[in-house]
């Protein structure tokens, strides 16, 4: 070993769930370095990881030796075996979820760190019949895990504060950027702010004051245009505090506080209009439509990905 980066890069990682989320966990720990286990039931599954791990390669330009740090397992204590972490990414059900971190209490190490990437259930309940609950945390991947750069790391009140430091480090060391959120909240932070946002579109459209594709514009072209350099609070200071005060002053009072899902939904549900994957939704999607948009957000992503690769 040459220095401490490196030691830390050797520490063989666990991924459960090989779908969706979990290769791309598993693809970026190899990436980085590191020895992946990866556990995965099902069959078809696991036979369609060789070529989804493989377009991750083709799409960063990276050695396709790297794929020989991740090992697929059809059973979870092989794959297990050694990790000083495990990222849980099986389907978001809480009695499985509780299932597997009890079978990995049996198999792993005391100390080995428990993380799961559940959008929405909190870590406190997944992990609350295990022995050694301060070393189980959420690790909030955004999808794609391999290109997005933000990990919120979730503390619970059981998680410990070195199982917090070694999960933030692990994740910053393999290029995430990873945020500490000191409470176990519905939502964490990135989607409570997203879904407030969408929480104003959907009253937006509903009162008629502009269309869907209206609301997609004036975020996009607009204040969605500078957000990824400036964040809101970042801009409140720009602007300065006594102006973002009398912004809110005037405007709170105006904003959606529907403290339920949007009838909207429930209503094109009802009328099978499901979004892209049925051609309509709260837009239209004629044909080819819906591929332009999936082309256009991943390339866009793999554009930034490389950049800061090549900045690190
Ligand atoms: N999809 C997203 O955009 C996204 C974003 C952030 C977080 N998440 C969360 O990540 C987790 C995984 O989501 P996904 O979209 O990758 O789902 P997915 O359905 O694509 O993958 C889940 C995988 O888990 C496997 N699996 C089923 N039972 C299992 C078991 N007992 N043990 C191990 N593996 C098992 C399935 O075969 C499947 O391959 C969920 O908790 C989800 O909420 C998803």
């Amino acid at each position: 070993m040459r220095d401490g980066k490196e030691q830390k890069q050797q520490q063989k990682i666990g991924v459960i769930g090989g779908g969706l989320m979990g290769h791309g966990i598993a693809y970026l720990f190899a990436a980085a370095g590191h020895p992946v286990g990866l556990f995965e039931p099902s069959a078809d599954i696991r036979a369609s990881l060789p070529k989804r791990l493989q377009a991750l390669v083709g799409l960063f330009g990276d050695d396709a030796a790297l794929l020989q740090r991740i090992e697929t397992h059809d059973q979870m204590a092989p794959a297990m075996r050694d990790t000083k972490f495990v990222f849980e990414a099986a389907p978001e059900k809480l009695p499985l979820k509780q299932q597997i971190f009890a079978e990995l209490e049996a198999v792993v190490a005391p100390d080995t760190i428990l993380a799961s990437n559940s959008s929405a259930i909190p870590s406190t309940e997944i992990g609350r019949h295990l022995t050694h609950r301060e070393r189980v945390v959420g690790t909030h991947f955004w999808n794609p895990p391999h290109l997005v750069p933000l990990v919120e790391v979730i503390q619970n009140e059981k998680t410990s504060d070195a199982v917090l430091r070694a999960t933030m480090d692990v994740l910053r060391d393999a290029g995430k950027v990873p945020v500490h959120v000191r409470r176990d909240i519905p939502g964490f932070v990135g989607n409570r702010l997203q879904h407030a946002m969408k929480r104003e579109a959907f009253a937006l459209v509903a009162a008629g004051v502009c269309d869907a594709e209206t609301v997609d514009t004036v975020v996009k072209e607009g204040f969605g245009a500078r957000t990824a350099v400036l964040g809101p609070m970042e801009q409140s200071d720009l602007v300065g505090l006594d102006l973002a005060l009398d912004i809110a002053e005037v405007l709170y009072e105006h904003l959606d506080r529907t403290a339920h899902a949007p009838d909207v939904l429930r209503e094109k549900l009802k009328a099978g209009k499901l979004g892209m994957k049925s051609g309509e939704g709260l837009r239209k999607w004629g044909p080819g439509e819906a591929d332009k948009v999936r082309a256009r957000l991943s390339q866009f992503l793999v554009d930034q990905a490389k950049a800061r690769k090549a900045k690190a």
